[in-house]
């Protein structure tokens, strides 16, 4: 397993540009199964995950090809079951299922597990396609979904920790082909769910409300193949802010919507790092100390749970006690223990994490345990004193698009170290 070896303490400085979106890019792939025309989406992240997601498309009998950032996928036959085992390793393929289910009245998809950050439950997925006539069941480990026809419905779809993104993205697609209305009521409003929506609207689909809780769609016979570009990795923008800001950098960030993480700016400068727009960039500089500040993540467009980790090692920095709560997952807070190896002072109390930061921080050897928490472990080692070691990286590389050499590139001293 590879790791990264960062010697820490050098500012970032230069410019560098965002990828597209993975948590987009995976339900985009998935609902090019609506068609048996061909679909482009470009800009999509090399990723393990977006390499993964083509690899599960094949398995249901899509041709797929993935070169220089596009991606052509053919759905002309396809079929409903999937491979258990790779569809079982990614839970972002849950999304596999709508587009199926639609498309042949019929899918068995392996039911994805929890994972590191929580127990994952694909309930409202399940409430969302029973609504529009799929019979479901679970046996051997297999979520087996039949329907006769799909008809629309309103359908509720929040949950305990409010919206669901793939949940919403899962029953958008399904709805695109049944008969009739469906109205999605507490619809998840993410960047990602909006692109899944313009790319169905591409290939024809009748949807209203884009953007918003409640999402009209007025099911159509039949989609056609689209070109479709990618928006832009909101989570991978925050990252190098984040990067930048907590090694009192300055890095010129090209190909990002800032629109897409306001809640981020707004904290980012609220802690004294200065955001600027520089015609469609952003330029993301520290001078200063960093102050506390107090995150709460939330849905959309409140602060996101997939900058949560990322914005704990930053706060490490800040003088003074600053309080992260976790609303979306119940147990994102891995990384905490690996930081503390680093010298943070954090503690956890409920869904809360407490930071009393100011003191520098010292590289050690630390595990990356899920995505996010292997980003934070990385810019904690960028503005550590000497020499960190992140172990078992091949979290990152399902999400980040090349951030090692994007790192290289704005002076940063990181390598990857291979293993076995
Ligand atoms: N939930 C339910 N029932 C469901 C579905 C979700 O109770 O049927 C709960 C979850 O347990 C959680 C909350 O609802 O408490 C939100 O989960 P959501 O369904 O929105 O998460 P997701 O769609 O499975 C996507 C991203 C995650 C990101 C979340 C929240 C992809 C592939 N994944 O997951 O991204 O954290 O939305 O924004 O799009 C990451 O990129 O590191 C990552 C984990």
């Amino acid at each position: 397993m590879d790791s990264f070896l960062i010697k820490g303490g050098i500012p970032l400085q230069g410019e560098v540009t965002i990828s597209g979106s993975k948590n987009a890019a995976l339900p985009l792939m998935a609902a090019a199964l609506l068609t048996a025309d061909t679909c482009t989406l470009r800009r999509v992240p090399d990723l393990s995950d977006t390499r993964f997601m083509l690899r599960i498309l094949e398995s249901l009998g899509a041709e797929t090809r993935f070169e220089n950032g596009t991606v052509t996928i053919r759905a002309a036959s396809l079929r409903g079951f999937g491979d258990y085992d790779l569809i079982r390793k990614m839970r972002g393929s849950i999304c596999i299922l709508g587009p199926l289910l639609a498309r042949l009245k019929e899918a068995t998809v392996s039911l994805p597990g929890g994972c590191i950050i929580g127990t994952r439950p694909i309930d409202l997925h399940l409430k969302g396609l029973a609504a529009l006539g799929g019979r479901i069941e679970i046996e051997g480990g297999y979520v087996k979904a039949k329907a006769k026809k799909l008809e629309g419905n309103t359908i509720f779809l929040g949950g305990r920790a409010g919206p669901t993104v793939l949940g919403t993205a899962n029953i958008l697609m399904a709805a695109a082909l049944a008969e009739g209305v469906t109205v999605i009521e507490s619809a998840a409003c993410e960047p990602e769910v909006t692109d899944v929506a313009h790319f169905l609207i591409g290939m024809g689909a009748k949807i209203q409300g884009l953007g918003s809780p409640t999402l009209t769609i007025t099911g159509v016979r039949e989609l056609h193949g689209t070109d479709h570009e990618v928006i832009p990795d909101r989570i991978e923008a925050c990252t190098f802010l984040c990067a930048a800001a907590a090694t009192k950098g300055d890095v010129l960030v090209h190909g990002a919507k800032p629109e897409h993480f306001g809640a981020v700016s707004d904290k980012l400068q609220e802690a004294g790092v200065q955001l600027k727009r520089e015609g469609a960039s952003l330029r993301v500089s520290r001078s200063g100390r960093l102050k506390p500040t107090d995150i709460t993540t939330l849905p959309y467009a409140g602060f996101p749970t997939d900058v949560q980790a990322q914005f704990i090692a930053l706060l490490c920095q800040a003088h003074g006690t600053s309080v992260v709560t976790e609303r979306i997952f119940e147990s994102r807070f891995m990384h905490v223990a690996e930081l503390m190896r680093m010298g943070a002072e954090i503690a956890i109390e409920g869904p809360s994490a407490i930071i009393k930061g100011g003191r520098p921080l010292s590289g050690a050897p630390v595990m990356a345990s899920d995505l996010r928490a292997s980003a934070a472990l990385v810019i904690a080692g960028l503005a550590a004193e000497g020499e960190t070691m992140v172990n078992r990286i091949y979290h990152l590389d399902r999400g980040y698009e090349r951030m090692e050499s994007k790192l290289q590139a704005l002076g940063a001293n990181i390598q990857r170290v291979e293993g076995e």
